[in-house]
């Protein structure tokens, strides 16, 4: 008896679970704030046109990283030649890490923050606005839904986002 009804609930429940977490995956980013950023007084102007992007923040904190810390979240990045100067740059003051919510959120958000090099970014990106070179480029962007996971889980408890 308890079999059948585990059967005829398990399908809906699977689709359910499948489609929240699509969801969760497809609808958040996370973004930090770098050092630079916040030490020109930046971070209010750049949150402001976050929010008037259509982001809403679901968790945020202002941070220092050690520079072991920064070498875990950028351990992707370990063997290339600018890794040492990235992990003495992310450590070298606070920055704001948050996790957004939009439809599209991880394309969306890398359309508003611009390129990488801020040399090439468009017009009116963040990066093109407050950023000063590839290395102090003022904010950072996951590239995929599985790493806006990661990155989010390697800052927040689930205790700190909504
Ligand atoms: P971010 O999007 O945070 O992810 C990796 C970071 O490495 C990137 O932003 C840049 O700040 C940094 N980076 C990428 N290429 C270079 C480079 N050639 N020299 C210095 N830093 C770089």
């Amino acid at each position: 008896m308890l079999k059948i009804h585990y059967l005829t609930c398990s399908k809906p429940l699977l689709f359910l679970t499948f489609a929240a977490k699509y969801k969760y995956m497809s609808n958040r980013t996370f973004t930090m704030i770098k050092p630079d950023a916040t030490a020109k007084g930046h971070t209010g102007a750049i949150l402001d046109q976050i929010l008037k992007a259509g982001f809403t923040i679901k968790a945020m904190k202002w941070i220092q990283l050690t520079e072991k810390q920064a070498g875990l979240f950028y351990d992707i990045h370990r063997e290339r030649p600018f890794f040492q100067e990235l992990v003495d740059f992310m450590s070298s003051g606070p920055i704001v890490a948050a996790v957004l919510e939009k439809d599209n959120a991880v394309a969306d958000f890398r359309t508003l923050i611009g390129a990488t090099n801020p040399a090439q970014a468009a017009e009116g990106t963040i990066r093109k606005r407050f950023a000063a070179s590839i290395g102090e480029n003022a904010v950072h962007g996951s590239d995929s839904d599985e790493n806006a996971v990661i990155e989010a889980d390697f800052f927040f408890s689930k205790l700190e986002r909504y």
